[in-house]
């Protein structure tokens, strides 16, 4: 059932009464600036899946091919742009006094619509890590060698996004996890929440007394333990949500 204006109000009462405000987005949210989802019909790049290519077997099977993937990816991402939902986090970010983004996009547009308290828990498309020396740079080169190499020490460079399999930066989850557990509302916008830890940052957000909002196209496995379901576009719904704030 598509969201309705008492809906939109009784979020928006939430987010004013609030002190504190955390996001949490997946790919759904870049799908309207022409980012392909991960499960959705488009989740496939030459009959592979994102899914199958984003793991350190398939970087150490064939590196190649999953810096194609990457390059491809880049190309893609250079060129789009935000769309009224990050723009509609940038302008709650300006109104609430404690607010947290946490993104498990490596797209990098909410940075680029102007985000400024952003946690990427999955990486980020234009950071590049060495495999040898473990160098951490931003790199924003399209497309880059087949086979990038550090320029300090020569080794292969691998992106710095975490792959399935992999562990998250334990500073960087316990900068999410305070920011789930500190909040009065949570909004959760876009994401099919099946990938953990993400997805169960609503329900600790929830269990610590949070009011937590779903924003999505669709329902996901955990709309029936939210406080309120708004089911449509969050390029048109974020906006509606912040307006008047
Ligand atoms: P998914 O592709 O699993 O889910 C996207 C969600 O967005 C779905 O629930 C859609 O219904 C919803 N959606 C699509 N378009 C939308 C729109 N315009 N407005 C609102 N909602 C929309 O993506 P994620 O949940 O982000 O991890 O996937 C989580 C993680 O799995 C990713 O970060 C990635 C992936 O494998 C890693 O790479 C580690």
């Amino acid at each position: 059932m598509a969201a309705d204006d008492a809906d939109i109000r009784q979020a928006r009462s939430w987010l004013t009464s609030s002190e504190r405000v955390t996001v949490l987005t997946g790919a759904g949210i870049s799908a309207e600036s022409g980012v392909p989802t991960f499960r959705g019909e488009d989740g496939l790049w030459q009959g592979f899946r994102a899914t199958d290519l984003a793991t350190p077997q398939a970087f150490a099977r064939d590196p190649k091919l999953v810096w194609n993937f990457y390059n491809w990816r880049r190309q893609l991402l250079a060129s789009l742009q935000p769309n009224p939902a990050h723009t509609a986090l940038v302008t709650l970010e300006e109104k609430i006094p404690h607010f947290s983004l946490i993104t498990q996009n490596i797209d990098d547009l909410h940075r680029k619509a102007g985000s400024k308290n952003l946690i990427e828990m999955h990486g980020n498309i234009w950071i590049v890590r060495c495999t040898r020396c473990q160098e951490v740079t931003r790199n924003e080169e399209v497309p880059l060698p087949e086979l990038p190499s550090c320029p300090e020490c020569g080794g292969l460079l691998r992106p710095q996004v975490v792959w399935f399999g992999e562990q998250l930066d334990p500073d960087i989850l316990e900068r999410a996890f305070a920011a789930t557990r500190s909040c009065d509302t949570m909004l959760v916008v876009g994401t099919s929440a099946v990938v953990q830890p993400a997805a169960s940052l609503a329900i600790i957000a929830k269990e610590q007394g949070a009011r937590v909002v779903e924003v999505n196209l669709e329902p996901t496995v955990y709309t029936h333990q939210l406080d309120l379901a708004l089911q449509g576009k969050a390029g048109e719904l974020l906006p509606q949500l912040v307006e008047g704030l």
